[in-house]
């Protein structure tokens, strides 16, 4: 008979897209009070998997069970009505209305027939504060930063009070402080008997807060291992080898300073930012969320505007507030939100592979349409990128194979300044590295390389010089060889006068 324990089982299900079998015979269950992981590199079939037990996508083969009975899950009220709760990897908030609305959208409170915005807002501040994210409940999520917005996309779930939680990628966007309060709520939560399906490419957070791991390889089960299985071994499941080295910096010569800031403050953001990247440089730039590092990147990329200080590309003086002018000097941003910002999503990969080159050759009255074809069919493939062909919709990508599409466009753009927002994020091991090594490649070729990371290993593991950034200035420099993690956090916390302005990213247009 069924264990009295297990919550759902699923057993060889299948699901195909046009061009593409996503999972092709994948066995998970889940247990009360556990936490199980799910691996995988980008594009193994993760979040379809998810997707099949939050109601989201129908399976053409195999079985799930909940409670031992073999069901079905058609949409996201049948998902709801058996207790499972999903924070997608992709945010599902409605960005016109506030953070209240959107925890209960649908389910609003009543009284006398009339939304009743009182308690709805009580009840969504009770389940911020629960999460420790500060923000109002009365704040529009378009005005959110992409760390709070998945605070909210959590508090979310918890108002559901569901028995089955999937989390898909839920620490991503978060730094460790952020990370180490939401374990606290998982903790709590196992213990009240729920069961949690946890999606993570951070490894270590697999032994910190895991039970079982099932690892998923080209939408197949490869196995289930325990939790405290050593990280090498995890990373020969997930990707079918050894990773020797996982940060693979190969120094470049240091030329002549292509980005030069100097004195960059925009008022009650950031002060007297100064700073220069050399070419054959990756000067890393960490620092706590708030502390203005993306800030000031928009800016030196003509994104925002800035109220004081200078911006030169070899020496040359850039407008303020000039996307095109920026480019035009060679400088390219992957940003951090990269639905948001970085990609055309009804559009193919080769067409947002294309989208700075584009620009350039069309500049001059002719564009290579073979070149191009070719040049993206190249980079896809150094890259990785897991798709049906060059022609599919980049929507239809897996999240990681998004994130690749990004920086693939600006590494085809023959970019002299590449400023990368949190590159690797949401990036399996296997294909940070190759990331790491065209980083490698661009810097050998003279390129400067100016990267923000809040993974700290990456940072000290690939810069040559880190940056530290707190409160909106810089409060220290180091050179990444030497630098440990504390020093890093150090400084990332050393400026004492609190600034009343906590609510810094939230003010960032989204
Ligand atoms: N709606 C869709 N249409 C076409 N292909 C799809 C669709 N959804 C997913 N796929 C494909 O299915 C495969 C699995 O994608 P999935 O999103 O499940 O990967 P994942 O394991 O979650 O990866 P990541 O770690 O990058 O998030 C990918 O090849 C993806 O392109
Ligand atoms: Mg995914």
């Amino acid at each position: 008979m069924s264990d009295p324990d297990e919550l759902l089982r699923i057993e060889g299900i299948r699901k195909t897209f046009p061009g593409v079998v996503a999972l092709d015979g994948v066995d998970f269950d889940l247990r009360r009070g556990e936490v199980h992981v799910l691996l995988g590199e980008n594009g193994a079939g993760k979040s379809t998997l998810i997707k099949m037990l939050s109601g989201a996508y129908t399976p053409d083969g195999g079985r799930i069970l909940v409670d031992g009975r073999e069901t079905r899950i058609h949409g996201a009220q049948d998902a709801e009505r058996l207790g499972i709760a999903t924070i997608y990897q992709e945010f599902n908030l409605v960005p016109d209305l506030t953070v209240a609305e959107n925890i209960f959208l649908g389910r609003q409170p009543r009284r006398f027939g009339m939304i009743d915005r009182k308690t709805m807002e009580a009840d969504a501040d009770a389940l911020l504060a629960r999460v420790g994210v500060d923000v109002s409940p009365r704040a529009r999520v378009r005005e959110l930063g992409i760390a709070r917005l998945q605070m909210v996309e959590i508090a979310k779930a918890l108002s559901l009070d569901a028995r089955v939680l999937i989390m898909d990628e839920p620490t991503a966007v978060l730094t460790s402080e952020e990370v180490e309060k939401l374990f606290g709520i998982v903790r709590s939560l196992r213990e009240d008997g729920v069961g949690i399906v946890f999606i993570t490419h951070h490894l270590e957070e697999i032994a910190a807060l895991g039970d079982r791991v099932t690892v998923i390889r080209d939408g197949r089960s490869v196995g289930e291992v325990p939790a405290a299985t050593p990280e090498d071994e995890l990373v020969r499941l997930m990707v079918g080898r050894s990773i020797e080295q996982q940060y693979p910096r190969q120094r470049a010569e240091r030329g002549a300073p292509l980005l030069s800031v100097e004195g960059l403050t925009r008022d009650g953001v950031f002060h007297d930012v100064g700073f220069e990247v050399h070419a054959g440089e990756v000067v890393g730039i960490a620092g706590l969320v708030g502390a203005g590092r993306t800030e000031v990147v928009r800016a030196v990329f003509g994104a925002d505007p800035y109220d004081d200080g200078t911006v030169k590309v070899c020496g040359d003086r850039l407008r303020r507030h000039d996307v095109n002018a920026a480019m035009a000097a060679g400088i390219g941003l992957v940003p951090e939100d990269r639905k948001g910002q970085g990609l055309v999503l009804d559009a193919s990969v080769e067409e947002n592979l294309g989208l700075v080159t584009m620009r350039a050759a069309t500049r001059g009255g002719f564009v290579d349409r073979k070149g191009q074809h070719d040049a993206a069919g190249r980079i896809a493939g150094q890259l990785g990128v897991r798709m049906a062909g060059l022609g599919q919709h980049v929507r239809t990508l897996s999240g990681g194979n998004q994130q690749k599409v990004v920086i693939g466009k600006w590494l085809l753009a023959d970019t002299k300044v590449l400023i990368l927002d949190e590159p690797t994020r949401g990036i399996d091991v296997g294909a940070k590295v190759e990331i790491y090594q065209l980083i490698n490649e661009l810097t050998a070729a003279g390129a400067a390389v100016l990267m923000i990371s809040s993974d700290l290993p990456e940072v000290l593991g690939m810069s040559d010089r880190v940056l530290v950034m707190a409160q909106g200035r810089i409060a220290g420099e180091l050179r990444a060889t030497d630098a440990t993690q504390d020093a890093v956090m150090a400084l990332a916390v050393s400026l004492p006068t609190a600034d009343k302005d906590t609510d810094k990213e939230a003010s960032r247009g989204h």
